[in-house]
Order: structure tokens, then C-alpha cells, then sequence
């Protein structure tokens, strides 16, 4: 459905994505995970045909971006990082006016927005003045001009971005309620999104793909792998002591008194690591194991140290912080 070769994108010397590579199946929803500067809204402004690359192609159900932008703006529905929102449009005029702006038909114009209404739940502020409404009723109103033309392909740009919690999850129900008659495609630098809503996930890092897979696969890439959160009491920087306890692959430390320990689970180092600790006299807090797969996962490709090079997939050490 959507299909992306070779492409790459500078912002003058600046390097934003550099060669991406992926496919996205029909029915998939796919999280474009990757922290601030990645090169996620460089991407989805691709491949939506808001933006040319430097190099390299973009289709959407077998179209090229470039080559056929009316086709391929017919197929898909784009909630931008900042959503194009006229503030002193009523709701329905507002989806009304993109709706035409999108070719819909009028025939189907005013089944479109009640549907895309029904959808997003705006039903009952439908005559409300944009400006007026709230953050999280804004962003829904993005996503109905998403969906107005009923397209086959969503693409979100961090569609939860700067909402409270509770507009966060009824976001997500959203997205869920989605899936199955759309394509989608968010992007999020919040772990969690892409495992409350995915069922793919495409981790970008620095403009380059460092793993792409099914979030079980993915999760599975950190098999043989166990972190443990390390807090103590006294700072004193016991990241050397830890580095020598045999089976530690790596140590990073985000402050005096947290570090993040990452070893082998063949073995159990606990015992180890909680002497050693004590010996030197930082204290103990805590010690626990990650019970978070894919946060491992993540965690070591954007911002670990200790990547073991045997492993059988796509990370280089230029990728690595
Ligand atoms: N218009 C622009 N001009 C120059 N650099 C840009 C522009 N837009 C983005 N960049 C740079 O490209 C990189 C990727 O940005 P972006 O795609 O917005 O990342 P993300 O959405 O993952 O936060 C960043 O380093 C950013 O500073
Ligand atoms: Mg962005």
C-alpha cells in the first residue's frame, strides 16, 4: 500500500532522512517511532506529496507521489504536525470546505462528514466555532479532515502531541476504532503509543531506520538481553566497579545515582551487583529488571551504548549516539 525506496531528503547540508527503505501492507497500522529531529515529519511530508525529496521514490497504492499527486491525495487522509485548522470555521463548514478542496464528490459530501463526525464524536459541537474548542477537540477535528474523503491511507503526525492523558486515550481508542478500514501511519516519539495502537513499528533514528518488524519480532531482537534499573543512595560514580562485574555488557549512567545496567540473561548478576553496590558504600535503593521488551529495544538502538555487533540486525555503529 505504501512503498518507499531509496529515499532521502537534505535540508541544504543538513541530511534530515537518509535512504529509507520500508513497505507498509494493506491494514497494517505502523508506528514511526523515533525521538524529536528523527526525520518522522520529513518522512510522512513525503510521502503525502507535501514535499519533494532529494532523492529516491514514494508510492501509495502503486502511484508515485510525484507523478500522479491527484490520485494519490485522493487516497490518503493527513493529520499534518500543526493541522491546517481555519479557527473561524463552524466544525462542519470547515469539513465541508476540505471535502471539496479533496474532489469528494458532492453527492457523497455530506455522508463523508457525518461519517468522519460520527467517527471522531464532534457531533454535538458540529456548529461550534473551531477557535472555541478545546486542544484535544482540535486535534479530533484534525483527524476528521483527515478523514473526510474517506481515504484508504490515514498518516498521523504524532496525533496525541501536547494533549492531557485523558484526551491521549480517547485519541488512542480512536486510532483503534480505525483500524481495519484504513491504512495507518503514525508517527510518535512515545513508546507506549506504538504499543497501545501498532501492530508495526518502524524505529528511526537520526534520519536512518535502525529496525523495522512486527512489535513481537522486535521485541524478540532483545532476546538474550536483561536491563536492570540501578538507583543509589550516595552519588559516587560506581560505573566503573559495574563495568567489571563479569557478564555486564554495558553500564550508562543518566545521573550520580541512576544507571541503566544491561547484561546477558544467562546470567543472574543481582546478588553481584546489589554486593558491589553496597561495598562501595553509593547505598541501595533499587534494583529491577526491565519487564519492558520493546523499551529495551528502543532504548538500546536510539540512545545505548552497548550494541552488540553479532546481532543479526540493521545497526551500525554511525547510528548510534
Ligand atoms: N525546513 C527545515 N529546514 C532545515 N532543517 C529542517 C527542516 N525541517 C526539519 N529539519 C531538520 O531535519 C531533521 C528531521 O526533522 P523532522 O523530520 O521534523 O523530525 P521529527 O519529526 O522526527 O522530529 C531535524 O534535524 C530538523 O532540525
Ligand atoms: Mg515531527
Amino acid at each position: 500500500m505504501i512503498e518507499v525506496l531509496n529515499l532521502t531528503k537534505n535540508y541544504g547540508d543538513r541530511t534530515a532522512i537518509d535512504n529509507l527503505n520500508f513497505k507498509i501492507e494493506k491494514g497494517d497500522v505502523v508506528g514511526l517511532l523515533g525521538p524529536n529531529g528523527a526525520g518522522k515529519s520529513t518522512t510522512m511530508k513525503i510521502i503525502t506529496g507535501f514535499m519533494s525529496p532529494t532523492s529516491g521514490v514514494a508510492r501509495i497504492g502503486g502511484f508515485d507521489v510525484f507523478e500522479s499527486p491527484l490520485e494519490v491525495k485522493k487516497k490518503i487522509g493527513y493529520l499534518p504536525e500543526t493541522p491546517p485548522l481555519y479557527l473561524d470555521m463552524t466544525v462542519e463548514d470547515y469539513l465541508r470546505y476540505v471535502a471539496e478542496l479533496k474532489l469528494v464528490p458532492s453527492a457523497e459530501i455530506k455522508k463523508n462528514i457525518e461519517k468522519s463526525l460520527l467517527k471522531t464524536q464532534l457531533l454535538s459541537v458540529r456548529k461550534r466555532v473551531i477557535r472555541n474548542l478545546s486542544k484535544g477537540f482540535k486535534q479530533r477535528v484534525g483527524i476528521a479532515q483527515a478523514l473526510v474523503s474517506n481515504p484508504e491511507v490515514l498518516v498521523l503526525d504524532e496525533p496525541t502531541v501536547g494533549l492531557d492523558p485523558k484526551q491521549v486515550a480517547e485519541i488512542r481508542e480512536l486510532i483503534k476504532e480505525l483500524k481495519g478500514s484504513h491504512t495507518i501511519i503514525l508517527s510518535t516519539h512515545i513508546l507506549s503509543e506504538v504499543q497501545a495502537t501498532c501492530n508495526k513499528v518502524i524505529i528511526i533514528h537520526q534520519g536512518k531506520i535502525v529496525a523495522q518488524d512486527s512489535i513481537d519480532q522486535i521485541e524478540k531482537m532483545n532476546q538474550g538481553f536483561v536491563t536492570l534499573n540501578l538507583k543509589t543512595r550516595a552519588a559516587k560514580n560506581i560505573k566503573l566497579i559495574l563495568e567489571k562485574i563479569e557478564g555486564v555488557k554495558s553500564v550508562s549512567a543518566s545521573d550520580d545515582l541512576t544507571y541503566v545496567i544491561e547484561m546477558s540473561d544467562r546470567a543472574d548478576l543481582t546478588d553481584d551487583i546489589a554486593a558491589e553496590v553496597l561495598k562501595s558504600g553509593a547505598g541501595l535503593v533499587e534494583l529491577v529488571r526491565s519487564k519492558n521488551q520493546l523499551e529495551d529495544v528502543f532504548l538500546r538502538l536510539t540512545y545505548g551504548q552497548g550494541v552488540n555487533q553479532q546481532e543479526n540486525h540493521q545497526v551500525t555503529n554511525e547510528v548510534l549516539v
